[in-house]
Parts: structure tokens; C-alpha cells; sequence
């Protein structure tokens, strides 16, 4: 057991995060995916084929996140002071497209899944915030053209942005952190193994274990609000000792012992 006390830190989050924040995840049981089928809002052919449609579920999601009863909670803030106190670079990964760490007041993020207060234009690629309703009669603020503005969300079958930054990151760090994500999609369900095959540190915070929870090091439940908190203040105090062996080959030596 070694306790981890500096050293870079790569966190990744999820929809998990900002649920006590007001904002569905997907997977739960009344979650987006319960309501929404991927497939007609959420992918590249989805768009090709019903626009509009694609438009107003962001639409609804982009007023919901600025409706003003939407705030960034404990777990937020915490991630917050981790990045202000800790010694190293901290580097938050976040699936999320809302804007919670930014008004938290993170600084070092990347949004891997994009910005749903952002639009990006089809034809010129130029990425702009956009906080109102979208829709293809609108022209892009950059090159004037209409029809060819979209969600700057990253669809299932595209490519997450940023991934050489979060790969280099992974291999990099001292300790990856996992909050408030179910570890079902990829590339981000595989950065734990990543991170382990390079002798990292892993700890996941969710409600419940995530599919991948066997794969790291610590697996701590609880809600993000109330476990991230109380997560940072040990790992600032010192006090957190890393397991360095992820939890399913620890269970295999003690069978093998
Ligand atoms: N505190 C901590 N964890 C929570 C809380 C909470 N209050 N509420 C729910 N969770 C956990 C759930 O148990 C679940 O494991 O958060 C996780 C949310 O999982 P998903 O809904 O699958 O969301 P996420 O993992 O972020 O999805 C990944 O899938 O649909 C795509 O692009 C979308 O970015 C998203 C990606
Ligand atoms: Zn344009």
C-alpha cells in the first residue's frame, strides 16, 4: 500500500456527476436512454435523416441545462479544490456536455463528448457557443452559410476529441480517478486498463459498481456528492493509500492463496 500524495492526476467523469444536480444520466432507469432511442438522435445518420429532430433534442437538453435551477453540486467543487491544492497537474476528462466544471470553476478540462453550449458548423468546421435553439435555417456565425449547423456533440461512431492529450495524460499520471459513469462506452471505459497497464493508481466513485469496477485498484459507492468531497480531503491530507493491484486479481490471489 502506498499512500499517493503527489503526482499528476487524470480524473474522468460522467453523467453521474451532475445527477444531483438536476440533469438526467442515461442508463439509469429513468434515464435519456429510457425515453430517447440512440439511433434517432444521437448518431451521424440520425441527423441525415431528421434534422430537426436531432435539433430539438439538444434543443430541450440546452434550455434544461441553462433553465437556472441547474448548478454545479459538491462533487463539482471538490474536483475544484483538488486542482487548486494538489501539488501536480490535474487533468479532468469529462463525458459530460454540460457545463458544470466550468461554472464550478475548473480550469485544466477537456470535453471529450463535446459541448452542448457549443455548435459546430458542417461546412467551415468552425466551432462557436451557441446557447439558443439551433436549427439548419440558421447560418453559421463564421462563414454566413445556413443548413449546416449541428450540435458540437460528439455522436456514437465518431471520434472523441482530444484522445492523443488523454491517452499521453493516462500513461503519464499517478492516479486516474472514475466518477459517476456506468464504464459501458469506449474509449472511456477503457481507460482504466490503460492507466493500470502502466503501473497507475485507479479508484471509481459511483452509485453503484461500474461495469469495469473489477479493473481498478479501489471501487468506493456512494453518491458523487457525497463520497468525491470526502475522496479529495483524504487524498489532500495524505491519507489515501493506493491499492495497487485492481480489486479482481487481489479477489483471484486471495482464492489462489
Ligand atoms: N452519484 C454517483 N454516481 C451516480 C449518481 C450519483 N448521484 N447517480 C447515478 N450515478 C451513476 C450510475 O450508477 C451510472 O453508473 O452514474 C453512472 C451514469 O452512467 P450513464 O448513464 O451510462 O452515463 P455515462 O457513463 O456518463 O455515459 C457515457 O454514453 O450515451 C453516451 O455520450 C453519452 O457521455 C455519455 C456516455
Ligand atoms: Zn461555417
Amino acid at each position: 500500500m502506498t499512500r499517493v500524495s503527489r503526482g499528476p492526476i487524470v480524473i474522468l467523469t460522467g453523467a453521474g456527476i451532475s445527477k444531483e444536480s438536476g440533469l438526467e444520466t442515461f442508463r439509469d432507469s429513468d434515464g435519456i436512454w429510457a425515453k430517447v432511442r440512440v439511433d434517432d438522435v444521437a448518431t451521424p445518420e440520425a441527423f441525415a435523416r431528421n434534422p430537426a429532430h436531432v435539433h430539438e433534442f439538444y434543443n430541450m437538453r440546452r434550455r434544461r441545462l441553462q433553465a437556472g435551477d441547474i448548478e454545479p453540486n459538491a462533487a463539482h467543487r471538490a474536483l475544484v479544490e483538488l486542482e487548486a491544492q494538489w501539488p501536480d497537474p490535474v487533468l479532468l476528462v469529462t463525458q459530460n456536455v454540460d457545463d458544470l466544471h466550468e461554472r464550478a470553476g475548473h480550469q485544466r478540462l477537456i470535453h471529450m463528448h463535446g459541448e452542448l453550449l457549443k455548435a459546430r458548423c458542417a461546412f467551415c468546421g468552425d466551432v462557436q457557443a451557441w446557447h439558443d435553439d439551433l436549427s439548419v435555417a440558421l447560418s453559421c456565425r463564421h462563414c454566413c452559410r445556413s443548413g449546416g449547423l449541428r450540435p458540437h456533440v460528439v455522436w456514437f461512431g465518431e471520434m472523441p476529441l482530444e484522445m492523443e492529450t488523454i491517452f499521453a495524460a493516462l500513461s503519464e499520471c499517478r492516479l486516474f480517478v472514475s466518477i459517476g459513469t456506468s464504464g459501458t462506452v469506449y474509449p472511456a471505459a477503457g481507460f482504466v486498463s490503460l492507466a493500470a497497464s502502466h503501473g497507475v493508481e485507479t479508484v471509481e466513485l459511483n452509485l453503484e459498481p461500474s461495469a469495469g469496477a473489477s479493473l481498478f485498484g479501489e471501487s468506493i459507492q456512494g453518491e458523487a456528492s457525497v463520497i468525491v468531497p470526502a475522496f479529495v480531503q483524504r487524498l489532500l491530507a495524505g491519507l489515501w493509500a493506493g491499492a495497487s493491484a485492481p480489486l479482481a486479481s487481489r479477489a483471484m490471489g486471495a482464492r489462489g492463496n
